[in-house]
């Protein structure tokens, strides 16, 4: 019997689809979060804060936008893996003017190494941190941030908290432009908080991108974090809630129980 020569199948959306893109249209607001930080940055000290150090910076979108807001303005983004970091200057860094991209600084470094230069803000977003999963390991990296920050200075983490992010086998999908996104929670063990999270995207066609990302982390607590914070120096540490319209943040020290919730975790030096 002669061998049969494999059909060329149509490729899918799926086969076509540009993974850091659609994280991006799917999970990253940039623009939302510079102006978050220059609020926090203004309620800490009062003034407009100039350098920007983004850990875990992935395609480095934030450290984009923050120099395009103003001619002082200068940003390092830091991430141990070279594939995003090329996907951001391909995509995010070819964007802004010659100028804007000489204040774009990056380090393919471990997150946990302490550099000359001192930031004002230095962000770690999207849970990044949750990679650290003991007390010992996330208190080496508060410290590291510490001090990678100038005297006037403050760390931004943002957290994620309810009943519902705990739940095993539990999917959120949203629709996002013309495809799907799933973030789906496969294990939770409420005895360590160890967690195991993909991100899939579903395509019009029925194509899917499975495990497009996937996230091993431990599931920190506000007050575990907060009080890492302070152990590791921060002076104040505060928690901003989300208000009713989704676009503005405040200072509390009470907050609804409630069941999926959003929170930054600012650290005052
Ligand atoms: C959840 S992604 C976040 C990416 C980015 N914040 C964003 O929203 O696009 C986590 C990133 O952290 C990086 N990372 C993980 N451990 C790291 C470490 N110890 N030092 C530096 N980067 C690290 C990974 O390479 C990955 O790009």
């Amino acid at each position: 019997m002669s061998p049969t020569k494999p059909k060329h199948r149509k490729p899918t959306l799926a086969d076509q689809a540009d993974r850091y893109k659609l994280y991006g249209q799917s999970v990253q607001e940039p623009d939302h979060e510079v102006a978050f930080f220059d609020q926090a940055y203004k309620e800490a000290y009062g003034s407009k804060p100039k350098l920007l150090r983004e850990d875990f910076c992935g395609t480095f979108a934030v450290c984009c936008e923050w120099v395009k807001r103003g001619k002082q303005r200068q940003a390092i983004g830091v991430d141990l893996d070279p594939e995003p970091l090329n996907w951001g200057r391909a995509h995010n860094l070819a964007k802004l003017s010659g100028n804007q991209q000489q204040r774009v600084n990056l380090l393919q470094q471990d997150v946990r190494r302490t550099d000359k230069v001192k930031a004002d803000v230095l962000a770690a977003q999207n849970f990044s941190f949750w990679i650290f999963k003991t007390r010992q390991d996330l208190l080496r990296y508060f410290k590291v941030a510490y001090a990678n920050l100038s005297k006037r200075g403050i760390l931004v983490a943002d957290m994620m908290g309810g009943a519902d992010c705990w739940l095993e086998n539990n999917q959120d999908v949203r629709k996002v432009k013309s495809f799907k996104y799933i973030w789906d929670c496969v294990r939770f063990n409420p005895i360590t908080h160890d967690c195991l999270f993909h991100i899939h995207f579903k395509f019009k066609d029925g194509s899917r991108l499975e495990e497009a990302f996937t996230y091993d982390w431990r599931f920190w607590t506000l007050p575990e974090v907060c009080e890492l914070m302070r152990e590791a120096g921060f002076r104040e540490t505060k928690i901003y809630w989300e208000g009713e319209d989704e676009e503005n943040w405040f200072a509390t020290p009470t907050a609804p129980a409630d069941a999926c919730w959003l929170a930054y975790v600012v650290g005052v030096k």
